[in-house]
């Protein structure tokens, strides 16, 4: 390797971010250990998001983006959050989670998702950590999660 090369990795420079598109975002590995952000339950279609979220979910934050969700500020890259979601049982007056029906991911990389609010999204089907379900981020999850450009595009408030 050349030393200008080598210079140009170690800052990162050697290879800009061409059309190429963003490799694909990994299976947030070990997120039950991450530090629990909220929970709630859509459980009815009073709710406008009951037929394509209607469930529990369960946030979590990995240590990168800890301090940007109890601080409520702006995330730093390597930032990576997760919903958890399950179907909500209902059983003798209580709600219990059923088989999980999406782990939605969001990475924070600004160069990498320059279009998406400097955010990647992913789903993965149930319980899989293989089978991808978006194809199309802007469409189907950052044009939703956009109107929270206050807040990072992040909905979840921490529940201290
Ligand atoms: C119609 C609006 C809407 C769409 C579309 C949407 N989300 Fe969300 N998302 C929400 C809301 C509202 C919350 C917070 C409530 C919750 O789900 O717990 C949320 C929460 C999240 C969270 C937890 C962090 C946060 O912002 O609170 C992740 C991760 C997430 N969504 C990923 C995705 C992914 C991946 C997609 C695309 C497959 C997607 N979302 C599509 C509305 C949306």
């Amino acid at each position: 390797m050349t030393t200008r090369l080598a210079i140009l990795l170690a800052f990162g420079l050697a290879l800009p971010a061409a059309a190429a598109p963003p490799p694909a975002i990994p299976y947030p590995a070990g997120y039950r250990h991450w530090m629990h952000v909220t929970s709630m339950v859509i459980y009815s279609d009073a709710h406008p998001l009951f037929a394509q979220f209607g469930g529990m979910h369960d946030i979590y934050v990995n240590q990168m983006g800890a301090g940007a969700v109890e601080r409520n500020g702006s995330f730093p890259d390597g930032s990576v959050l997760v919903l958890d979601l399950h179907e909500a049982k209902e059983d003798g007056g209580t709600y219990v989670a059923g088989p999980r029906k999406v782990l939605a991911v969001m990475v924070k990389n600004r160069k990498l998702y320059q279009t998406t609010g400097g955010w990647g999204f992913q789903a993965f089907k149930d319980d899989s950590h293989m089978e991808r379900m978006v194809t199309n981020p802007t469409e189907q999850c950052f044009g939703c999660h956009e109107q929270q450009r206050s807040h990072d595009f992040v909905f979840s408030t921490y529940r201290p």
